[in-house]
């Protein structure tokens, strides 16, 4: 793993260099997107780079980690919404060409496996953006969660309910209880996943990602076993590792 220990414009211009790198070498590039505070700086510089540089995501195709079930169509919360206003309305990126599990069918199976299908036909994602959870949870795998699963219903934890419930009116009950979520599995057959974490609330999830033992019980740390992870990191979330200078040492000398 690439591990970077910096300020926050500067993992914004890594973590936007490698969806800039996939934009421009592929033909039909396939952004992964994630939602949550942390890739909102990553995002920013995308928009940046797309008003002042012409930086353009006309081409591409995205799909989204994870949605609620049972929000309704208009809700501002759903993931879908979210992400549209936080990248693709700034973008040119085409809305119809945005992909997510569908959090209101009928049938929940059934779109789970849909979109998992959606992702082989576009030829399987290029580059992931990634959250991580202060329980170690990615997209919304929750500690437990099989490392080969794909797109299914997850129940949210308590402590991801509490977590999320900044965005509901500060009350935990009003954050849905169950989610559609990419699985391990699927997160893993991405080419290149870079993760941000920022803040000391999530210093111990790193901790473990980078340092712990591969285990169900932080979801994250499945990680360890992909080819092309960079790991984007502010000096808070990074102060639980016993191995931080080694990880600056590493970047000096790398660059
Ligand atoms: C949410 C999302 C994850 C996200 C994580 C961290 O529950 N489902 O995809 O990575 O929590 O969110 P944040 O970046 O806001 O801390």
């Amino acid at each position: 793993m690439r591990v970077v220990i910096a300020e926050v414009p500067e993992l914004a211009r890594v973590g936007a260099d490698a969806v800039e790198r996939v934009l421009r070498e592929k033909e039909h590039p396939v952004l992964g997107l994630a939602t949550g505070g942390s890739p909102l700086p990553v995002y920013a510089e995308l928009e940046r780079r797309h008003r002042e540089e012409g930086l353009s995501l006309a081409h591409a195709s995205a799909f989204l980690l994870d949605e609620y079930v049972g929000l309704p169509a208009d809700h501002p919360e759903r993931y879908r919404h979210v992400i549209g206003r936080e990248l693709v309305d700034r973008v040119d990126l085409d809305p119809e060409r945005v992909h997510g599990p569908d959090g209101l069918a009928e049938d929940l199976e059934a779109a789970c496996a849909a979109f998992e299908a959606q992702i082989q036909a576009a030829g399987g994602v290029d580059v992931q953006i990634l959250g991580i959870g202060t329980d170690g949870h990615i997209a919304f795998n929750e500690p437990g969660s099989s490392f080969a699963s794909r797109t299914r219903v997850m129940a949210l934890t308590r402590q991801t309910r509490e977590d999320n419930a900044r965005f509901f009116g500060g009350d935990p009950q009003a954050v849905p209880a169950r989610c559609l979520t990419q699985g391990l599995g699927t997160i893993m057959q991405a080419r290149q996943l870079v993760l941000l974490a920022t803040g000391e609330a999530k210093a111990a999830a790193v901790r473990e990602l980078l340092e712990g033992a591969v285990s169900v019980a932080w979801p994250a740390t499945i990680l360890q076993h992909h080819p092309d992870v960079t790991v984007l990191l502010d000096e808070a979330a990074a102060s639980g590792l016993r191995l931080a200078e080694h990880f600056r040492e590493l970047e000096r000398v790398s660059r």
